[in-house]
């Protein structure tokens, strides 16, 4: 079994530039249960995942799925450097994403975009690579993603970059993690909120089938052990209060006590990470 590391650890293998971003951050607690440092655990998880996209200095990124924290567009708008943008795509959950990109102070880097991935609004390939990091469980269904991958690649000038979570668990802090992200699309159905998202993670396999589906003629598939913790699959326990089915309702309180306990008692590790490269196929108008 892998040592636990340390986040000073961690911290000490990453960038200067990446770590200044961070410190202007500084400490980012959105609720409670959070820990004071999940948010550089998160970046460093993200950055370590981005290194394999291969993103050259100046590159012209899109991000689709980035999300109401800017967890990934922050490493990615350090990657880009001065002279690259990122054009950082969401269908509407925006929460403190400015402000964490404005304190970073990497705002000059990063443009946002309100749309749908699956109808990008770009006439032809203008991105040197289109990336969704861990935006894949944020579709509605795998027909969106197929759907939103078509598009990745159809702006794309050659390759598409993917990163999610698989369903594989080592260890209990891995499977804890697990359980309680499973819960939240029992309650998302529940609550008739299919479009919420949070779907199963796909297998490898499954995610490659997904790629070739939407048109990659090349993809080359990694899974990646990330030995950190995670913290996002907990959610407040007053969303299963507005599940009008009473048996649906209690029953799904006792699953969620149970995974909040497996939480609480060993903790909340990161399942591996499958990463893909995906290749389009050679249009004699993008070359
Ligand atoms: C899990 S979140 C953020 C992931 C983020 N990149 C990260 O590294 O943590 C994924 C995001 O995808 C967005 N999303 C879901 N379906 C979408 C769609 N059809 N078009 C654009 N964004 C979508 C959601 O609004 C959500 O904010």
């Amino acid at each position: 079994m892998s040592k636990k590391r340390r986040i000073d650890e961690v911290l000490d293998e990453m960038p200067s530039e990446l770590l200044v971003v961070l410190k202007r951050i500084g400490t980012y607690q959105p609720h409670v249960r959070l820990p004071p440092d999940w948010y550089q655990w998160q970046i460093a998880e993200r950055h370590m995942i981005l290194k394999h996209a291969k993103i050259a200095s100046g590159a012209n990124i899109l991000e689709v799925g980035c999300g109401p924290q800017a967890i990934s567009t922050i490493p990615l708008a350090f990657l880009v450097g001065e002279k690259g943008r990122v054009v950082a795509l969401d269908r509407g959950r925006w929460g403190d994403f400015w402000k964490l990109v404005g304190k970073g102070g990497v705002k000059s880097r990063v443009i946002p975009l309100q749309d749908d991935a699956r109808k990008l609004p770009f006439p032809y390939s203008c991105f040197d690579l289109t990336v969704c990091i861990h935006g894949i469980r944020s579709f509605e269904s795998r027909k969106a993603c197929v759907e939103a991958i078509e598009e990745m690649l159809r702006v794309s000038k050659e390759r598409v970059f993917i990163a999610e979570s698989s369903p594989i668990t080592r260890n209990k802090a891995q499977k804890a993690h697990l359980m309680m992200y499973n819960l939240r699309r029992s309650v998302f159905l529940a609550l008739n909120h299919p479009e919420a998202g949070d779907i199963p993670y796909f297998s490898q396999n499954d995610l490659v089938r997904i790629v070739k589906e939407a048109g990659a003629t090349k993809v080359d598939a990694k899974l990646l052990e990330v030995n950190m913790p995670h913290h996002l699959a907990w959610f407040p326990p007053e969303m299963l209060d507005k599940i009008k089915d009473r048996a649906r309702r209690e029953n799904l309180r006792r699953e969620y006590v149970k995974c909040e306990k497996r939480l609480d008692r060993y903790g909340e590790q990161h399942p591996p990470v499958i990463t893909i490269d995906a290749w389009k196929k050679d249009q004699p108008e993008n070359r």
